[in-house]
């Protein structure tokens, strides 16, 4: 393995990371019934403070954006307040951490949040149920009208404002996996014919107007993403998204943010319609910081990042079963083998 993990990385003037390994966002719903960060968020994160940048589990910034049990908020002060604690300790330990800014859109469910409408794009529902409550079955969502999304784009820019009064060193939109943001930049959850669907610009209006409200909101030095453009959970693919990804990549090209991600489980995965792995068909259209992920160890992310694949790597389910999988990859430990029964606890 070569040292490159462990080169500090400057994404920008105002943030330098220690080194090039993000613990990646990890859903955990461990948060209290009123969405808010427990002291037993606050520990583990801290233990992961040697990661050169934390993103924190997705947050969503609304109630009706819930879709699993006790995933936190950053919508009330008490969730503001809750993150302080994990910032603060984060920081503290000479960390840093970034916040996901979450709606679930179309796989939102009114039992989370005793509301009737679930917004989506278009009036295309997922088939199942959802993931830790099988009894409650996806709905068919409520297309969003034009006020609508007018206000979810400055509820995520108040959301990214009420996680900088938190603490957080900037935040990471979740654009990616099949949430709201990716169902606008897809064909299969987006049927629109206004000028938020139907072409490739309008399939990108809602997640660059987002982008750029948030970046207005907090600065672009603050300011990142994470798109998915496989579709691969919650989400048929198309061979037509493929334009949406390739005008939205020369539009992101053409901003400053922090960093891009790339949302996906196993980047070995091929897309007929991308012309190969997420990571290489981002990496050909977006040269800025890009941060590569999906079933990465140490060894296989610095050969990545040493052939210029892209320039950081986050780990995740790693990060989950060994709170010190920096300093054993550091010191080429043996690290402990990540099983889903390790959801359970948070340790
Ligand atoms: C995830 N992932 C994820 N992604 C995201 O953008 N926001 C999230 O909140 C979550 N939550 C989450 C929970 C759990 C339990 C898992 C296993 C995964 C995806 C995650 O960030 C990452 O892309 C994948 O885990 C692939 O990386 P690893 O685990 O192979 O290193």
């Amino acid at each position: 393995m070569s040292d490159i993990l462990f080169q500090p990385y400057r994404l920008n003037k105002a943030l330098e990371l220690n080194n090039r390994i993000l613990m990646a966002p990890l859903t955990r719903c461990m948060a209290d019934d009123n969405l808010v960060p427990t002291d037993d968020m606050v520990a583990y994160y801290a233990r992961r403070a040697d990661a050169g940048l934390i993103i924190s589990e997705a947050t969503i910034i609304r109630p009706d954006g819930q879709g699993y049990p006790n995933t936190p908020g950053l919508f009330t002060d008490a969730q503001i307040q809750g993150w302080k604690k994990v910032t603060a300790a984060v920081q503290r330990a000479g960390g840093k951490i970034f916040a996901q800014l979450w709606h679930t859109g179309r796989v939102a469910h009114p039992y989370f949040f005793g509301g009737e409408d679930v917004l989506a794009p278009s009036a295309e529902k997922v088939e199942g149920t959802v993931p830790r409550r099988r009894e409650l079955t996806y709905v068919t969502p409520k297309p969003a009208t034009l006020n609508d999304i007018q206000q979810l784009v400055q509820d995520y820019a108040q959301a990214a404002a009420n996680a900088i009064e938190a603490g957080f060193d900037g935040v990471e939109i979740h654009g990616a996996n099949g949430y709201l943001i990716d169902q606008f930049l897809h064909h299969d959850s987006n049927k629109r014919s206004d000028e938020y669907g139907g072409s490739p610009e309008n399939m990108s209006r809602f997640a660059l107007e987002v982008t750029d409200a948030i970046a207005a909101s907090i600065g672009w030095e603050k300011t990142a993403l994470r798109i998915s453009p496989g579709a691969y959970f919650n989400m048929q693919g198309d061979a037509r998204d493929r334009q949406v990804f390739d005008y939205l990549l020369n539009e992101l090209q053409n901003r400053d943010l922090a960093y891009l991600h790339i949302g996906i489980f196993d980047d070995s995965m091929e897309f007929d319609y991308l012309g190969g792995r997420a990571s290489q068909y981002v990496r050909s259209r977006y040269h800025k910081t890009l941060v590569g992920v999906g079933g990465f160890t140490a060894d296989s992310a610095s050969q990545a990042i040493d052939a210029g694949e892209f320039d950081l790597v986050a780990i995740g389910r790693p990060f989950i079963a060994n709170p010190d999988y920096i300093s054993k990859v550091r010191n080429q430990q043996d690290l402990v083998t990540y099983t889903d029964d390790m959801l359970a606890t948070l340790v």
